[in-house]
């Protein structure tokens, strides 16, 4: 068998459908940026956010079911983000897989963004199997994983303040950057020395498994302050110092799981060219395999829930319509909070 499965995505500020087969083809997707609409607000306005959800998603659903050359009546299930996101976003995206799914008498899953970015790199690399070693790295989350298999997750390091795109956003509106503030950093800091401002890396060398990215971010409000660096320099300079963190870290725990297969990045962050070529770097230094997706599919995407759900109904875990939007869902729900301040999931 080989289903056909329709993914939602509609968690943050990307409308997102897809539709992805059980052989991992990827037949349709479209995807809407509402970057436009938030850009007068300098970040994402979950009010704002959920309405466009509303205006982008059923016409987008037909859309990608005509460029797909299929109808509803032969999708096979329904996948939709159900959390944790922006809980009115969240509410669109699984409504509506809801009454399609009732619509075409076929069932519902109910995804967990993160685990759609887990997920990920197995739709496109299929040699790849449990368990591995994942840092996830998006806008909301720093965390690393034992990957053991689908729904089976162990948190082994989460960030004690800051997700690490949020500290590239915030970067990013210290320097003036502009929004979205992760790729904005990212080509400034190209043409800038990522030696030219010294800039700590926080916990890094520490005992502990965690992260933590607020002193970083204070540091370059400082730096910037100070009037003696250009913008190209500081963004290099904290990329890199963000870089070194998420490499140190991931260093550490890798020592400590012999047992994974390979090292995969996902999430948003994973797009950045410096952060992909520091980690496969990690990787070849350890004797592991690396695995990143194409830029597009680390960003939030809707083929990464049409592929979670693809791997769930493959074991049978459908879900009822009573389903409910979660704000918070962790991927590890017995993990426990890392010590600090406002703790991220
Ligand atoms: O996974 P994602 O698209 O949405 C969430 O689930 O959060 O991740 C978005 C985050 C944002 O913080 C954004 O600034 C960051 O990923 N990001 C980047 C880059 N592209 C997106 N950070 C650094 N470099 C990039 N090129
Ligand atoms: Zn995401």
């Amino acid at each position: 068998m080989n289903p056909l499965i329709l993914g939602i995505e509609s968690s943050c500020d990307e409308t997102a459908v897809a539709l992805v087969r059980g052989d991992r083809t990827i037949v349709a997707q479209g995807i809407a940026s509402q970057d436009a609409a938030h850009r007068p607000f300098g970040g994402v306005v979950p009010e704002v956010a959920a309405r466009e959800h509303v205006a982008a998603l059923s016409p987008m659903v037909a859309r990608v079911l005509t460029e797909g050359g299929v109808t509803l009546s032969q999708v096979d299930a329904v996948a939709a983000t159900a959390g944790p996101g922006l809980i009115g976003g969240v509410m669109v995206g699984l409504v509506t897989a809801k009454a399609l799914s009732f619509a075409a008498r076929k069932p519902l899953i109910a995804v967990n963004h993160l685990e759609g970015h887990a997920l990920s790199p197995r739709l496109v690399d299929p040699g790849l199997g449990f368990p591995y070693l994942l840092l996830l790295v998006s806008g909301g989350h720093c965390q690393l994983l034992a990957v053991e298999g689908v729904g089976r997750y162990r948190r082994l390091a989460t960030t004690i303040d800051d997700a690490v795109g949020e500290a590239f956003d915030k970067t990013a509106k210290i320097l003036g950057l502009g929004f979205p503030g992760g790729p904005a950093v990212e080509r400034a800091a190209a043409g800038g020395n990522p030696a030219a401002v010294s800039l700590p890396r926080p916990l890094a060398g520490s005992d502990e498994p965690h992260f933590s990215f607020a002193g970083l971010k204070s540091a370059v409000l400082r730096a910037h302050a100070t009037g003696r660096h250009g913008v190209a320099d500081l963004a290099a300079s904290f990329q890199q110092a963000a870089v070194d963190c998420l490499v140190d870290r991931s260093r550490r725990v890798l020592a400590q799981e012999p047992a994974m297969t390979a090292f995969v990045v996902a999430g948003g962050v994973a797009s950045n060219a410096v952060v992909r070529a520091a980690l496969a770097g990690l990787a070849a230094d350890r004797g592991i395999g690396f695995v990143a997706p194409p830029p597009w599919l680390c960003t939030d995407n809707a083929a990464m829930i049409a592929w979670a759900g693809a791997e769930r109904l493959a074991l049978g875990l459908v879900d009822g319509l009573d389903s409910l939007a979660r704000p918070r869902w962790p991927l590890d729900p017995a993990a426990e909070a890392a010590r600090g301040a406002g703790v991220k999931a």
